[in-house]
């Protein structure tokens, strides 16, 4: 697909099927999060990967509170304070993963496959549950579940939501 068709066709699909993620799209997925820019390139990431139904099942439990939603896959990508840039700059960990996230978002829609986004950081208790699911370190902090597999049913129509009053031309 063309990249303007793919940001345009991106969006959050919460109904899957019960197929598997094949590894090789799995290996895309990761390869296009590790694209993304960060902060002096210091790449401050993990992905956990989860394809084992019961602890899916935990993470749907126990992570995101509005993550509940039945997928083959799900990856934590989760900002590691050990790799981050030091002191206050160390935030930018968020940025970085958020566009490792929008990476895999936009991979998984050009292979065909459905994706949602579930917010895990910064809410104290889901950041603290989903480690403990997950068995995270304390220096890795979840800043989300990518819920994964093959959209079921219809998937929401591409748009575009250009709005001209937010741009401010000087
Ligand atoms: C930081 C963030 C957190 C989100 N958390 C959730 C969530 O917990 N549950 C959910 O169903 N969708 C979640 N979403 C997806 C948004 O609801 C969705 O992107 C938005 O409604 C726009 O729809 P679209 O993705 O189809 O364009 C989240 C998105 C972002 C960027």
């Amino acid at each position: 697909m063309e990249l303007k068709e793919v940001l345009l066709k991106r969006r959050s699909v919460r109904k899957f099927t019960d197929e598997k993620v094949s590894k090789e799209d799995i290996n895309e997925l990761l390869h296009a999060a590790m694209s993304g820019p960060s902060a002096v390139n210091k790449k401050p990431w993990d992905f956990y990967v989860i394809t084992d139904e019961k602890m899916l099942e935990e993470v749907r439990k126990h992570c995101a509170p509005f993550g509940k939603f039945k997928s083959p896959l799900a990856i934590v990508v989760c900002g590691n304070l050990l790799k981050a840039l030091p002191l206050n700059l160390s935030s930018y960990w968020v940025q970085d993963c958020s566009a490792a996230t929008e990476n895999i978002l936009l991979r998984a829609c050009d292979l065909g496959l459905g994706a949602v986004w579930c917010g895990v950081y910064p809410v104290k208790a889901s950041v603290k549950s989903t480690r403990k699911t997950i068995g995270a370190k304390a220096h890795q902090v979840p800043l989300n579940v990518i819920f994964i597999g093959h959209p079921d049913g219809d998937i929401p129509e591409p748009r575009d939501q250009y709005d001209e009053k937010c741009i401010h031309r000087i």
